[in-house]
């Protein structure tokens, strides 16, 4: 049956104003196969979902659906035809529960117009079931993980036997084990006859579960490759999206790694959590790595006094220092790049240029305007650098791309003069062109003799960036390993405790 498409999209380009972010691309859906979108950030992968899911028109083209033309959707349209579409960011409504947030708009009324909850529980249970998955339905969303609150994104959608369902990015929050879980997932819905579209910057994921992989490139439809082996490379993924092959490892420059700068001695951010002890060197780039749940930024947070802690001591430069909140961590030059970019990390109503200059708390304690003109040849240089995709300086953050805008947080922070830097997640969503050029800042950093610690998932990141890892286990430090002890197994086994 895979060869059957229902789905087909003439032509379409798309303009922003004078902005062309899509152009004259041509793609068809096959019932029950997983095609992957690939791209650099900005290329225009959600732009292209979003005139499918009906929350934008096309500037010209056509979709063909079952044989009928549309010159575009409107998102019941879209639903009606079965399109369903999980975005980018949450948009899960975290005080009410499973169940609620499952049927909210769409609840199932009895014959007496009363809201039928034996009969939502039921489908709701049929939804798990097909999944594989276990959750409490009555829990509420703000009570779930990062990764339960994607898998009840999925039964939401899987629950209405959509025809195609459209993931942007669903594995970006997670580890490497829960992010299998979710591709077996989508292989599972593939297999019960529904299309999947699939955005990721995980090239490796994507070859592991497409069925074909759609190349963009500045809004162009470069190439699509035939995946059905998984054995495409990522070199000629990489060549497509960017234009010449380039690796999935990043090569990193070795630092001069100097005298200690950070000691955290008996330290524990709350009570539950193991006593944790590390050092962190001038020139040296830590990584922590471990499962989502198991305490990295909960210990993050602590050191630079963003959470107060339960006990414990820091030394930076071997003079015990208290940090009771997070400026006074920047006093002791500590920045600290939160994992959270929506809610604290940008202004999203406010312009590149101004997230840029003003930092985290600083907003409150610096001038609104503060000397912004001085900066711009700097910033000019992050943006051109980072590879930031914006049609000005001046334009509002809330119109870049998913990426982009991630781009911003890290460069408005890579624009402090800070000695230790601490990122969690920096580059979750952000194609593997600028995570290099990341890296390759992060790497002159440490020449620089600053200090570096960072938290990923990203396995790949972790073991390339990284001069000694810490792996973290139920809220305690499972070890800490060497550079030459380095490989994603043995990062894996520590994480979950079976070696
Ligand atoms: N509402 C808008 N107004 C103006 N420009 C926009 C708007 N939405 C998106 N753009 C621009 O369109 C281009 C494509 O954005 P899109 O979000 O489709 O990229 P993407 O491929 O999904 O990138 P990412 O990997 O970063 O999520 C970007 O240059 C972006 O700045
Ligand atoms: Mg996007």
């Amino acid at each position: 049956m895979k060869e059957q498409s229902f789905l087909e999209i003439q032509n379409i380009t798309k303009y922003f104003g004078s902005l062309k972010v899509l152009s004259d691309v041509s793609l068809d859906i096959k019932k029950s196969e997983i095609l992957s979108i690939v791209g650099e950030n900005g290329a225009g992968k959600s732009t292209l979902m979003k005139i499918l899911s009906g929350a934008l028109s096309p500037s010209s083209g056509d979709i063909i659906f079952d044989d009928n033309k549309y010159e575009s959707f409107t998102p019941k349209l879209s639903k009606k035809l079965g399109i369903d579409i999980i975005y980018q960011e949450n948009i899960l409504v975290p005080t009410m529960n499973i169940i609620e947030n499952i049927f909210v708009g769409r609840e199932i009324s009895s014959l007496y117009g009363l809201i039928n909850r034996k009969k939502m529980l039921q489908i709701a249970k049929e939804g798990l079931d097909f999944l594989s998955l276990k959750l409490d339905l009555n829990k509420t969303i703000e009570n779930l993980s990062i990764a339960e609150q994607q898998y009840v994104k999925l039964l939401k959608a899987v629950i209405f036997k959509p025809r195609i369902l459209i993931m942007d990015e669903p594995t970006s929050m997670f580890n490497a084990l829960d992010a299998q879980k979710v591709l077996s997932m989508v292989s599972n819905i593939s297999k019960n006859g529904i299309s999947v579209l699939y955005i990721s910057h995980f090239l490796k994921e994507v070859i592991q579960i497409s069925d074909r992989i759609a190349i963009l490139r500045d809004g162009n439809l470069i190439s699509i490759l035939d995946n059905k082996n998984h054995d495409t490379s990522i070199e000629s993924i990489t060549k497509d999206m960017i234009g010449r092959p380039m690796s999935a490892f990043y090569k990193k420059e070795q630092s001069n790694i100097t005298d200690d700068i950070l000691e955290v001695r008996d330290f524990i951010p709350y009570k539950g959590f193991g006593k944790i002890n590390f050092r962190l060197k001038k020139g040296e780039i830590l990584g922590i790595a471990g499962m989502v749940g198991s305490g990295r930024t909960s210990l993050l947070q602590s050191i630079v006094g963003a959470i107060p802690i339960y006990q414990g001591e820091i030394f930076i430069n071997n003079i015990a220092t208290k940090i009771n909140n997070p400026r006074d961590s920047i006093k002791h030059s500590i920045a600290y790049i939160t994992e959270d970019r929506q809610k604290l990390g940008l202004m999203l109503e406010h312009s590149v240029t101004s997230n840029m200059v003003i930092v985290g708390l600083r907003d409150k304690i610096k001038s609104f305007f503060t000397n912004i003109k001085s900066h711009s040849k700097y910033i000019e240089h992050i943006v051109e650098k980072l590879k930031i995709k914006t049609s000005s300086l001046d334009k509002e953050v809330k119109f870049l791309s998913g990426g982009n805008q991630q781009k911003c947080v890290l460069g408005k922070w890579l624009f402090e003069d800070s000695q230790i830097f601490i990122f969690d997640e920096p580059t979750r969503g952000i194609d593997i062109n600028s995570k290099h050029e990341f890296y390759k800042f992060i790497n002159e950093l440490v020449c620089n003799g600053k200090s570096v610690i960072i938290a990923s998932s990203d396995m790949a990141e972790i073991i390339s960036l990284s001069d000694r890892i810490i792996v973290m286990k139920n809220k305690s430090i499972s070890t800490l390993l060497q550079r030459h002890e380095f490989s994603e197994e043995i990062i894996l086994k520590h994480s979950l405790g079976v070696i």
